[in-house]
């Protein structure tokens, strides 16, 4: 984490957070507002970016459909200054073994969110093959759960 001095509260140094989504979030909206809510991805990144600087770190966001460009972007993550991940990996969260190795071999926080509640959806999106390589997960709470994300993320790095 950078130390150096802008307005922030007090003791905390500046994380920077890196939040991801998956395909079909892009979609965000459009796509069956009463499982996801009405709200586009700009505003889901804007309620993250909110809290972010509430408590004094920057957040970066990406979204890509391929899961090569997600493992990518888990990669560059290692040696670009990202100090957490945050990540909404879509339906790769249920099958991807490949998000889940390259974000195995990224020793930062990571906190996996979602929108809906996962656990009370179709039999496929009970697993999620990325969580246990996550330091935990928040789901079922809509746009206020990246709030609830980045403040994991926070809790986790000044844990150490
Ligand atoms: C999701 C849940 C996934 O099962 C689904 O494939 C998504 C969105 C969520 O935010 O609730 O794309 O990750």
């Amino acid at each position: 984490m950078a130390g150096c001095g802008r307005s922030r509260p007090r003791g905390r140094p500046i994380a920077r957070l890196l939040l991801l989504h998956g395909p079909n979030l892009s979609q965000l909206g459009v796509r069956d507002p009463a499982t996801y809510g009405s709200q586009d991805l700009a505003a889901v990144v804007d309620h993250a970016r909110a809290t972010a600087t509430e408590l004094g770190h920057d957040l970066a966001d990406e979204q890509h459909e391929a899961e090569a460009d997600l493992v990518r972007r888990i990669h560059t993550a290692r040696t670009d200054g990202t100090d957490a991940i945050l990540l909404n990996a879509g339906a790769f969260t249920h099958y991807s073994y490949a998000l889940r190795d390259a974000l195995a071999i990224l020793d930062l926080p990571k906190v996996e969110v979602h929108l809906s509640n996962i656990h009370g959806r179709e039999r496929f999106r009970h697993t999620s093959v990325i969580a246990a390589v996550c330091d935990g997960s928040v789901a079922g709470f809509g746009i206020d759960g990246y709030g609830l994300a980045v403040r994991a993320a926070d809790a986790v790095l000044r844990r150490g």
